[in-house]
């Protein structure tokens, strides 16, 4: 596999970064993942704007423009042989010595890495759990420090399911690594943006292709209750959630409006 690491592509194996970068001392940067399909990169606009907004955030400027950007996330589908996969990149703020300020002068650590994406025609309904959402109140930047997701992701591995709904103050924000959409008496509801939730992609894209579906609070209970429920994101596209905490969602079968918007995402 050929990655990018500042300005040049090389194995994986080869690419190295010093200990002291400030992304491995303090989870000091942001991300991305970019779906490609056939070789085309998918929503590329979108996923720089909303990268943008999170170096914003954490205060570092881009290190690249829109073009330099593009150029390398195109060598790196065509040398890794194209098809269908997803982008990773990284920027941290750099290398340097241990202090939690900025350090003066800095150069970025940008890294990009491209994984296979296996894509089924009707992907296979999940289980997930819920948690509570102990995360901070910046979740609306792609931060790489992940922990809290990481812990939630794995306690619904442990309980034999997928993916983590997470739930603050008794509404559901998100998934570990997802969006969240139910189907209540036929009505498409995901919450809307804050900074408890990233803006995904791919919850605008569902907005989109619906566009009778709400942003609007979503209770526990009403989490518990609805007909359907999906979690969304740009490597997973839009799951089908069939069992909640051990529970069956609605009837316990893949839903008639996930049909729908599943038909509706792949004509995009
Ligand atoms: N994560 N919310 C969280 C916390 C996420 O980590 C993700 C995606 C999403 C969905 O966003 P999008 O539709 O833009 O992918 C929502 C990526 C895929 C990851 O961390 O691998």
């Amino acid at each position: 596999m050929i990655v990018y690491l500042n300005g040049e592509f090389l194995p994986l194996e080869e690419a190295r970064v010093p200990v002291l970068d400030r992304g491995f001392i303090f989870g000091d940067g942001v991300y991305e993942v970019i779906p490609v399909y056939n070789g085309e990169i998918f929503k590329l606009a979108e996923h720089l704007q909303r990268l943008e907004n999170s170096l914003n955030s954490i205060k570092l400027a881009n290190p690249l423009i829109i073009k330099e950007w593009t150029e390398i996330f195109n060598t790196l589908v065509s040398r890794n042989n194209g098809g269908d996969c997803s982008i990773y990149l990284q920027i941290t703020r750099g290398v340097a010595k241990r202090d939690h300020q900025f350090p003066e002068v800095v150069t970025p650590t940008i890294f990009v890495m491209s994984n296979p994406l296996n894509r089924v025609a009707v992907p296979a309904p999940i289980k997930a759990i819920t948690c509570e959402d102990i995360r901070w109140k910046r979740c609306d930047i792609k931060s790489i420090a992940l922990l809290p997701n990481i812990l939630q992701r794995q306690a619904a591995v442990e309980a034999g399911a997928t993916e983590a709904i997470l739930i603050r103050d008794g509404f559901v924000t998100e998934g570990a690594a997802s969006n969240v959409f139910i189907v209540e008496n036929g009505v498409v509801i995901t919450p809307p943006k804050n900074n408890f939730i990233l803006p995904g992609i791919t919850r605008d894209l569902v907005l989109e292709i619906m566009p009778s579906a709400k942003e609007e609070n979503i209770s526990e209970a009403q989490l518990r209750s609805a007909d359907e429920i999906w979690v969304t994101s740009s490597t997973r596209e839009i799951l089908p959630v069939i069992n909640l905490d051990n529970k069956p969602v609605g009837t316990g079968e893949v839903g008639a409006v996930w049909s729908q918007v599943l038909e509706l995402y792949k004509n995009l």
